[in-house]
């Protein structure tokens, strides 16, 4: 999909919700009060840089599909999942090493590795201020039991850094925990917040987790095939420092001895190279190894929109199933 189509669906999907999105920003700013200045310029620098705002959006979206709405809730949450997201960035980008984010050199890169981790705690510390101020003891179990896992899938992933030997089951278990953990768990509190009964609450709670799984494995799969300039990130990220992800996992179930010995060479010599990159992409589009990944994510975002389900249909309903479609069509 090209980026102009991309675009248009995200603002499509964002139709019922286009006011309330709209106002994010202003919330952001409002909520995150601060007189020490580099924060707002480390957070500016990432807001401007043109996140999707793809968690508060579940938030709104969620929100939306019921009557029983308190909104100055809704915005506390939205906002408080955008920070906690935000601050996982800021570590994040430190930990990997990166240096794009968003389009724009990482914040690290610009103000150094202490200022950065620092601004990420502080964000990480507002969001639950702000979950705190919902007075809600289950919204915020929720999040809080999300983060716990998130630094847990972290903690796992770099464990089995440059371990080739990694299965599925482990892939998973590390993107469970670093990236599907909170996008579920947004969906869940969101839809604590608007009044679901159980079922309702279980029900987008599914949702969540299969459409964070779908998430993740496609952003492993741009992280080999995605655009330079419109993907906002640098690809060859993870293989050339040792991340083991899903495209490599399938495609080394499918090669023969020979070249798996090859793979297992390049990463037992610690640091692949852009050619060993080249040879890995080679061999996995003689493998079909991107598409084999693909379908895999397609089976999290059919799950994702059959948990929908027993959510009343509606305009709400409907922009919630197209976002599983769009995750797997995102080349941003
Ligand atoms: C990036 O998340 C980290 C992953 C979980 C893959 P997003 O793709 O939601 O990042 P932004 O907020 O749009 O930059
Ligand atoms: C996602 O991990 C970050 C978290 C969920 C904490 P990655 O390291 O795979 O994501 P990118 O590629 O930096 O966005
Ligand atoms: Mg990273
Ligand atoms: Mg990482």
């Amino acid at each position: 999909m090209d980026k102009d189509r991309a675009a248009l669906d995200l603002d499509r999907i964002k139709g019922p919700v286009k006011e309330e999105f709209d106002s994010l920003g202003v919330y952001f700013k409002s909520f995150l009060q601060t007189d020490i200045p580099i924060i707002d310029r480390v957070f500016e620098h990432l807001i401007e840089g043109g996140g999707k705002r793809f968690r508060p959006l579940l938030v709104l979206l969620v929100s939306a599909c019921s009557a029983a709405r308190n909104p100055e809730h809704t915005f506390r949450l939205a906002v408080a999942v955008e920070f906690l997201h935000t601050a996982t960035l800021l570590h994040d980008d430190v930990v990997d090493q990166s240096d794009l984010r968003r389009g724009n050199r990482v914040a690290y890169r610009i103000w150094g590795a202490e200022p950065s981790v620092l601004a990420g705690d502080y964000l990480y510390s507002r969001a639950f201020n702000l979950l705190v101020e919902i007075r809600d003891p289950a919204v915020l179990e929720t999040i809080s039991g999300a983060t716990t896992r998130m630094a847990r899938g972290e903690m796992l992933q770099l464990l089995r850094s440059y371990s080739p030997a990694t299965t599925r089951e482990e892939y998973l278990e590390v993107i469970r925990g670093k990236t599907s953990s909170l996008i579920s768990a947004t969906c869940e509190a969101a839809a604590r917040l608007a009044g679901f009964d159980g079922a309702g609450i279980k029900s987008l709670r599914e949702y969540g987790h299969n459409l964070g799984m779908s998430f993740q494995i496609v952003d492993d799969v741009l992280d080999y095939a995605g655009e330079k300039g419109v993907f906002g990130k640098a690809t060859g990220k993870d293989f050339l420092e040792g991340k083991v992800t899903l495209p490599l996992i399938l495609l080394m179930e499918r090669l023969g001895a020979p070249e798996k010995s090859r793979i297992l060479e390049i990463f037992k010599a610690d640091s692949p190279s852009e050619e060993d990159f080249q040879a890995i992409l080679e061999m996995m589009e003689g493998n079909d190894a991107l598409e084999g990944t693909m379908e895999v994510a397609g089976s999290y975002r059919d799950a994702a929109i059959e948990a929908l389900r027993a959510i009343p249909p509606g305009p709400c309903r409907e922009s919630l199933e197209s976002l599983a479609d769009y995750v797997l069509e995102r080349n941003q």
